[in-house]
């Protein structure tokens, strides 16, 4: 086994190369913004805090499709399931109308609701912290729906998976 101390880590090779062993799940992330709906796929999604009912994830602070989001006042995270990769890839598409392509609804807090999704995670904004080139944020939950009955979608070894039982 190899095995790295972490000041010998480089961190374009064996920091993405091991981060990428842990898997992930996919969700978008979604706003209605000044500009119109919004969305970011994101893998760090996770739940933080049952009192008060807080969700989390880190976002790349130079990164564009966030720019227009950091702003809205309610958010809505989409859980993908195991058959929705082609929503995570047009999302993660710059220069397309990913509204148009996407078949989708308005959730009760105004953020756009993606169909077909495992479940869906309404919320507000709660905090921002400071996390290297990342920010922590930090979305305190307003409602709450689960959606097919159907195994999730995550990421793994860079590429998209779902779960199985283990024995
Ligand atoms: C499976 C998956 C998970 C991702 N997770 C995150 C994440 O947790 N945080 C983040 O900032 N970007 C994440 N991204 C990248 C963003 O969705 C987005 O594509 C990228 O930040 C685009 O940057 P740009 O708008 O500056 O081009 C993820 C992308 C994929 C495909």
């Amino acid at each position: 086994m190899k095995y790295s101390f972490a000041n010998e880590l480089s961190v374009a090779g064996d920091f993405r190369h091991v981060m990428s062993l842990s898997p992930t799940p996919v969700t978008i992330i979604t706003a209605h913004t000044e500009e119109g709906p919004e969305g970011i796929v994101i893998g760090s999604f996770v739940s933080v805090s049952l009192e008060p009912a807080l969700v989390g994830f880190f976002v790349g602070k130079w990164t564009r499709m966030w720019q227009p989001m950091n702003q809205a006042d309610a958010y809505c995270v989409n859980i993908l399931g195991e058959d929705q990769s082609h929503l995570s890839k047009l999302f993660i598409t710059h220069g397309v109308d990913r509204f148009a392509e996407a078949e989708w609804d308005m959730a009760g807090n105004g953020a756009p609701v993606l169909d077909g999704a495992v479940a869906w995670i309404e919320a507000r904004p709660y905090s921002l912290t400071d996390a290297g080139d990342h920010d922590l944020v930090l979305l305190e939950v307003t409602g709450l729906r689960s959606g097919r009955d159907i195994d999730p979608l995550i990421y793994h070894r860079g590429q998209y998976s779902t779960v199985r039982p283990s024995a």
